[in-house]
């Protein structure tokens, strides 16, 4: 068994859910205005967030290990660990709004890696407050144990994106069962005003899910699935949000635009991805833009 597949028979394990869900009800309660969580969801970027602010932290508590092995060069490395610290706490606050959105094998494993990454700013703060006082021998010890448990952290967080999918368009994954031929998706008149409606797209012996909303003679079409989890799309509504025409998500409330497919709220960061559409002959034809070919 290798180290990482140890990670998913964790990820099995309910006993954990009795104290990681009221965590998460926690984290969902003291990050209420969806203005901040989709600030530090990433929506407004389009992207994740917590993997953006992760850099600054990380990078700087590599840089301070590697100036603390220079003895002249240990002052920077100092001011490098603050930086770290500081720029943590941000980091922290997206990781707790992506992680209490996610699905519970990711919360598991996403409980772990909190719990460790809080040990390592404790280090690190430790590592701060004993330079500050003279005792470089143990601020160094303390830093280089925390350097040691943020990369085993961070390894844990790997496996929550690369493995479990987390952060990861789920759309995206969707449409590369798609070929990027033109998909004939039925007559207009057949599709209801305003609102969703699930269509399907051959993926060589693969039904791909689509959703399709019309307006008037326009029409706009999506991957079914959710860029977040997976969500039935076709499933969800059309909604004013922020004041663009949205197609929302049933399952979290993901709202995406429909002009561009980009998200306009939560907890998506991820844009969904948009089929182009043309009509002929009052039929609905779509097909996956070029990138996917
Ligand atoms: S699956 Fe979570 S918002 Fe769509």
């Amino acid at each position: 068994m290798s180290l990482l597949s140890i990670l998913d028979r964790v990820a099995d394990v309910s006993a954990f859910d009795k104290v990681i869900e009221p965590a998460r009800k926690a984290v969902q309660v003291a990050l209420r205005p969806q203005g901040l969580k989709d600030l530090l969801h990433g929506t407004w970027l389009g992207h994740t967030l917590h993997p953006v602010l992760v850099q600054v932290p990380v990078g700087s508590w590599i840089s301070a290990g590697v100036l603390d092995a220079i003895p002249p060069l240990r002052p920077a490395a100092t001011v490098l660990i603050g930086t770290g610290v500081a720029a943590a706490v941000p980091a922290s606050l997206a990781g707790a709004a992506d992680w209490s959105e996610q699905e519970v094998g990711v919360r598991r494993l996403g409980a772990i890696h909190a719990v460790a990454n809080t040990a390592a700013l404790g280090l690190y703060v430790g590592s701060l407050v004993a330079r500050r006082n003279g005792r470089g021998g143990l601020g160094r010890v303390l830093s280089y144990s925390g350097l040691a448990l943020a990369t085993g952290s961070a390894a844990i967080g790997g496996h929550m994106s690369y493995a479990q999918s987390s952060g990861a368009s789920h759309a995206a994954t969707a449409a590369r069962a798609l070929t990027t031929d033109w998909i004939d998706l039925g007559p207009l008149d057949d599709l209801p005003e305003g609102r969703p409606a699930l269509r399907t797209g051959k993926g060589g012996s693969v039904a791909v899910p689509l959703v399709a909303v019309r307006r008037g003679a326009r029409v706009d079409v999506f991957i079914g699935a959710c860029s977040h989890l997976s969500g039935p799309l076709y499933e969800g509504s059309v909604e004013t949000v922020r004041g663009d025409e949205c197609l929302v998500c049933p399952w979290h409330g993901s709202a995406f635009d429909l002009e561009s497919g980009s998200p306009r709220r939560g907890p998506a960061a991820n844009p969904q991805e948009k089929l182009e559409v043309k009509m002929t002959a009052g039929r609905v034809m779509a097909r996956l833009p070029g990138r996917h070919e």
